[in-house]
């Protein structure tokens, strides 16, 4: 895929204001190394898009955030609490939006969590590991086929209890589109709208992840919100303990 072909893209999809800061994030990656060219969109979404691309002959994934109005929004009311000295226009929100995706990474990835490796951040760019074989990206827990349901749901929960208890952290858009399966292990992806465990709704948006993923594997096997939640919040001891 050309150079060419990707700005098509990011001007279907954004328009023209944003689209000047973007190819100068992908130039300055391109030329830093980073990336070498792109192959094909994974994913065009709500929030950005998705690509596959090489770095050399590895294959990487770049997301590439843009602004439209309703994510913008969503954003904001994140970022007050958590990033409250980001200077408050666009551009200057999604560059700290997309810092803030890659730092997130890197502390989950720390934490021992599996989450796409990250690469590089550059403006609204993050390069991570690709998640996927050659033939295909990894699918969404949504759409994978399930042989062992318990065994992915106890990996999933123990990624729950070392985020909460260890990282901090609450993911906030937890659910089965924003969990990858890959080799038959969850692979947890989107963290940008993450909160730390001191914002004031951080319970309430644990609460809400527990709720989404327990009616997900519900289909399959014998779960319950309030004893994940309580796995969840136990994990204080046991880390302390353990480190
Ligand atoms: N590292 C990766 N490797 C392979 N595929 C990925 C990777 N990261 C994201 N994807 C794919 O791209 C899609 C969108 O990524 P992500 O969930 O991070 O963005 P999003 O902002 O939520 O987009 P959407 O608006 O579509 O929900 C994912 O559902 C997944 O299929
Ligand atoms: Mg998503």
């Amino acid at each position: 895929m050309s150079f060419k072909e990707i700005e098509e893209i990011l001007k279907k999809t954004e328009g023209e204001v944003f689209e000047k800061a973007t190819l100068n994030s992908l130039w300055k990656l391109m030329s830093k190394g980073y990336i070498t060219s792109f192959d094909f969109p994974i994913s065009t979404g709500k929030e950005g898009n998705v690509f596959r691309a090489f770095q050399k002959d590895k294959f990487i994934a770049v997301k590439i955030y843009r602004i439209t109005t309703s994510t913008f929004r969503n954003i904001s009311k994140y970022l007050i609490y958590d990033m409250p000295n980001v200077r408050r226009d666009k551009r200057n929100i999604i560059f700290a939006w997309a810092q803030k995706e890659f730092n997130n990474l890197k502390k989950l990835h720390n934490a021992g969590i599996r989450v796409p490796k990250p690469i590089a951040a550059e403006g609204n760019v993050i390069v991570m590991e690709y998640i996927g074989s050659r033939r295909a990206p990894a699918p969404l827990l949504k759409n994978a086929a399930i042989k062992d349901a318990k065994k992915i749901f106890d990996k999933i929960a123990k990624y729950l209890r070392i985020m909460y208890c260890k990282a901090k952290l609450v993911h906030a858009d937890f659910s089965e589109y924003n969990i990858l399966i890959y080799r038959i292990q969850p692979v947890i992806i989107d963290v940008g709208q993450m909160v730390g465990r001191d914002n004031p709704i951080a319970i309430e948006l644990l609460q809400r992840d527990i709720k989404n993923i327990v009616k997900f594997f519900k289909k399959f096997i014998n779960v319950n919100e309030k004893k994940l939640f309580e796995y969840v919040k136990g994990g204080e001891n046991e880390i302390r303990k353990s480190s």
